[in-house]
């Protein structure tokens, strides 16, 4: 109920429209209404065989408090029998068309409505989901994500229809009942005595509808998951054959969900035969009570007629109110599921008196900082100094915590002791977007968007030219191999980049990044999928753009980092064992030693030496030219 007036409330924009929408129904159920009364004038004109005799009406018995409608009609049309008989059908039409009229206003305004608070509550929740931290990203899963995004709003958008059914039927009821109890009392109460039987069964099926409505809901979101992650992992189900096994598994998802929907469908069909049926006792009494009354003289044929036809019109409607309730349990769930994402707070946000963060001049420290994803501390008590324009490198085994550091100064986590200094201001007292503006991330794995290389360059620094677009492929060393692209630069690259190999994905990054032009640069194994001399000619690029900026380098290959300014040595124990430079740390850290050993011959020296023969080789060249 809470979600269902949550859901409501999102049309508070709009409630002007709502008025619009309220003056129609009530309109609507008056020209709804206004034929059974002089439908009644009608039948009772006809059996005075035309006489304007209006005196009759009263020894008619209840036909007298219609009266005015006979008087009126009679002031209105003479007592001349055809003209009035005509009169009233002109009447009555006039009452249909106006009702057609209304109720395409009703319909219209009712979809108008609904289908802006579903495109309001995707782009809420949408804005809202971009909003929210790394962390809750990390333990979402997608499907449910974009179900809740995609399915539970549309679902949304059904609740509000119905909501709005339930603002369209009342005005038809009241005035019908009204007119009901107008004409005889004592027989709208027998004819009610179905109501109160109805409530018990309604409570019953609408909870039964719920609970089975959002068990489909979250077995449609598993449905959406598993899609999702079958379309992104493709080639690993094809390589491991696992086409059939994962057709298989998505079927037992889908059959799930058909069981669940069925449970709710069959819940939601008998919820109308049975109210249905409970509903019709009271009519059944009426006939049988009003008929008695018709044959005593206590009441006029026409009379109990309208009384009928009132009573009949007034079912429909309140049938139409019993099923919505069904239909309501079906989608309440959704309008939780979406209130439940839209609730969710960011963990990592501006404080209220978050200030700009300073532009780095001096240094940033990380002090006595820990950090737990939750299974336990990837690292206690680091402490590290880097100061402005340095370039450091970071080196350590895989999964002791590298690009974690990264993700600490972008501020993806807080730490979850200690704290991390701008220039003396801690990272969580600054405003997020002037923190982030000052720092150009190379991620691990690089991510490219579905759309052309040119905007994917682009996404670094908007609005840059194409100029700045093709300077900074050049710098990345990827200039050469765009141009080869079917359409150069406007090349699209498919999801996620898959079209394009990962050396390429990866310069196109840099290139993202160099575009940038941030002061502090955060490279996360920026080259490790480059051959040497292409890296080589990456590395030349970035410790040229690397100069006057801070520069953080993840690499595995040391010789990637070895002429940074000092390098950060994770022990593989964790924590930091040394920071130095390479010279330095050779001496010192036993950890970097061993690495060192380990990869030089083949790894290092090796590239080392092969740069050294390249550039000798340039300077040759130039000589000679
Ligand atoms: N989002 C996360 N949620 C939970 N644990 C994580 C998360 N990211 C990393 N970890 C864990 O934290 C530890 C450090 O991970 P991190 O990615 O920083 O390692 P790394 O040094 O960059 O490794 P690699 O060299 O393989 O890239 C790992 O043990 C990893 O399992
Ligand atoms: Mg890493």
């Amino acid at each position: 109920m809470r979600y269902f007036l949550r859901a409501l409330r999102l049309m508070r924009p709009y409630v002007w429209l709502l008025g619009v929408y309220v003056v129609c129904t009530i309109f609507a159920g008056v020209v709804n209404a206004a034929p059974v009364a002089v439908g009644k004038a009608f039948l009772e004109h006809l059996q005075r065989g035309g006489s304007g005799d209006v005196g009759l009406l009263g020894a008619m018995g209840t036909g007298d408090r219609f009266r005015w409608v006979d008087e009126w009609l009679v002031a209105w049309f003479g007592t001349d029998p055809y003209v009035f008989l005509y009169g009233i059908c002109a009447i009555i039409v006039l009452c249909v068309a106006l009702k057609g009229l209304c109720d395409f206003l009703i319909s219209f305004l009712a979809a108008w409505i609904s289908q802006r608070m579903q495109v309001d509550a995707v782009e809420r929740l949408m804005n809202h989901v971009l909003a929210l931290d790394i962390g809750f990203h990390d333990r979402r899963k997608m499907g449910d994500l974009v179900s809740r995004m995609v399915g539970d709003t549309t679902c949304l958008k059904v609740t509000a229809k119905l909501a709005l059914e339930f603002i369209e039927k009342p005005p038809q009821i009241v005035f019908l009942v009204v007119m009901a109890l107008l004409l005889n009392w004592k027989l709208f109460l027998i004819g009610a005595v179905g109501l109160p039987l109805v409530v018990g069964p309604l409570l019953t099926f609408t909870r039964r509808i719920y609970k089975h409505a959002l068990r489909a809901r979250v077995q449609a979101a598993d449905m959406s998951q598993d899609m999702l992650q079958d379309l992104a992992g493709m080639r690993t189900v094809h390589a491991y054959e696992a086409v059939k096994a994962e057709g298989e598994n998505f079927n037992r998802l889908a059959e799930k969900f058909f069981k669940s929907s069925m449970r709710m469908a069959r819940n939601r069909a008998l919820l109308k035969p049975i109210s249905e049926l409970l509903m019709m006792t009271g009519g059944i009494a009426v006939f049988a009570v009003g008929s008695t009354w018709v044959l005593k003289g206590e009441m006029s044929l026409a009379a109990f007629g309208a009384f009928l036809a009132a009573l009949s019109m007034c079912y429909n409607p309140l049938r139409g109110m019993l099923s919505s309730f069904g239909e309501l349990a079906e989608f309440v769930p959704s309008a939780e599921r979406a209130f439940e994402l839209l609730d969710t707070k960011p963990r990592i946000v501006d404080a209220p008196d978050a200030i700009d963060c300073p532009v780095l001049r001096k240094e940033i420290v990380f002090e006595k900082v820990a950090l737990d994803y939750g299974r336990g501390p990837v690292f206690r008590d680091l402490d590290l100094r880097i100061a402005a324009g340095e370039r450091i490198g970071i080196v350590g085994r895989t999964g002791i915590g590298k690009s974690t550091l990264l993700s600490l100064l972008l501020r993806f986590y807080d730490p979850t002791e200690g704290r991390i200094l701008l220039d003396g201001v801690d990272l969580r007292t600054v405003k997020l977007a002037t923190l982030r503006r000052q720092m150009a991330l190379v991620t691990q794995e690089p991510f490219l968007f579905h759309t052309s290389i040119e905007e994917n360059i682009r996404y670094g620094k908007p609005g840059a030219t194409t100029d700045e677009i093709v300077a900074a492929a050049k710098a990345a060393a990827v200039h050469d191999e765009i141009v080869q692209q079917p359409d150069g630069y406007k090349t699209i690259v498919g999801e996620r980049g898959v079209t394009l190999s990962g050396g390429q994905r990866q310069r196109i990054s840099v290139a993202r990044a160099i575009l940038r032009n941030a002061p502090i640069l955060l490279l996360d194994e920026a080259t490790s999928a480059l051959d040497s001399s292409v890296e080589q000619q990456v590395q030349d690029a970035l410790e040229r753009l690397s100069e006057g900026r801070t520069t953080l380098v993840v690499a595995h290959r040391l010789g990637t980092v070895r002429t940074a300014d000092r390098i950060v040595v994770f022990s593989d124990e964790g924590g930091i064992e040394a920071v130095a430079p390479h010279g330095e740390l050779l001496e010192t850290s036993a950890t970097y030693r061993r690495l060192w050993e380990r990869q030089s011959g083949q790894g290092a020296e090796s590239v080392a030496a092969e740069h050294e023969t390249r550039r000798d080789g340039e300077r040759l060249r130039r000589t000679a030219e």
